[in-house]
């Protein structure tokens, strides 16, 4: 994206300036491949006397604004690129949690705050693993959020045994845990308040829609050099 933005405005800029320092070259040029269009249009005569003033003086606010686009532009990538924590940053707020009194909230922190996580079923003697993201706190327990027609759900429905894991860039978890549908209203409406993208495709009182906790679960924190942390919830 970058590229093509860049690439556009170094077009613009090379037929502004073209435009402006060989103003009547690019008459020429113009008329040689509109001549048709401006036949068509009835506006021939009007095209010829076209001052070349004008062209420049269009020429130089078209460079102008092209700057303009460019450097706009320029920032606001810089901004999103800012908006992706390097490894470093990571590194700090994974230091934010506080391992020595680690809970179930500790585990739902660390899941919300990797955005995506691994989440792993069995289809007979097959692991099938994929990326999952939505994460909420319930009623003290954490949930999972899919949809009743995806394989995911049908694995889960007949082997409730799940493991999930994830990674922030320094510290990782993994959790085994085995998963309990629950089909009430409210633990759907609550998820889908809490993702408000998910509305375009799920609704609380849909036949898909499908949340489940984890139950029984054994969650391990690991870090490179220090001891795992387990936590049972
Ligand atoms: C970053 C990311 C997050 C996702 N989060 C979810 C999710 O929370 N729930 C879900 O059902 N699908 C989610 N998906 C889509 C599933 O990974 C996808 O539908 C997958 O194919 C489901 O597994 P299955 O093919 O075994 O049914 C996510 C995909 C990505 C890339």
């Amino acid at each position: 994206m970058s590229i093509l933005f860049k690439i556009i405005c170094l077009f613009l800029l090379i037929l502004f300036l073209f435009r402006f320092f060989f103003t009547e070259k690019y008459l020429q040029l113009e008329y040689r491949f509109f001549s048709w269009y401006y036949k068509l249009s009835g506006i021939d005569a009007q095209f010829k006397t076209k001052s070349p003033s004008i062209i420049k003086t269009t020429s130089l606010f078209g460079i102008i604004v092209v700057f303009l686009i460019y450097f706009a532009g320029l920032k606001d990538m810089e901004k999103n690129k800012s908006n992706v924590p390097t490894q470093g940053q990571k590194t700090e707020i994974a230091e934010t949690i506080n391992m020595e009194n680690a809970n179930m909230e500790t585990v739902y922190d660390f899941l919300k705050k990797c955005e995506t996580y691994y989440l792993a079923t069995v289809e007979n003697d097959q692991p099938r693993v994929r990326p999952f993201g939505t994460i909420d706190l319930f009623e003290d327990k954490i949930y999972i959020q899919t949809g009743k027609v995806k394989n995911v759900s049908k694995q889960m429905a007949k082997n409730p045994k799940v493991e999930i894991c994830a990674f922030d860039g320094s510290s990782w978890i993994r959790i085994e845990a085995t998963v309990v549908n629950d089909d009430r209203i409210e633990a759907k409406q609550h998820m889908l308040d809490n993702y408000p993208s998910l509305r375009q495709m799920y609704k609380a009182d849909d036949d898909n829609t499908q949340v489940l906790y984890l139950k029984d679960a054994t969650a391990t924190f690991y870090s490179f050099g220090k001891e795992p942390k387990v936590v049972k919830f």
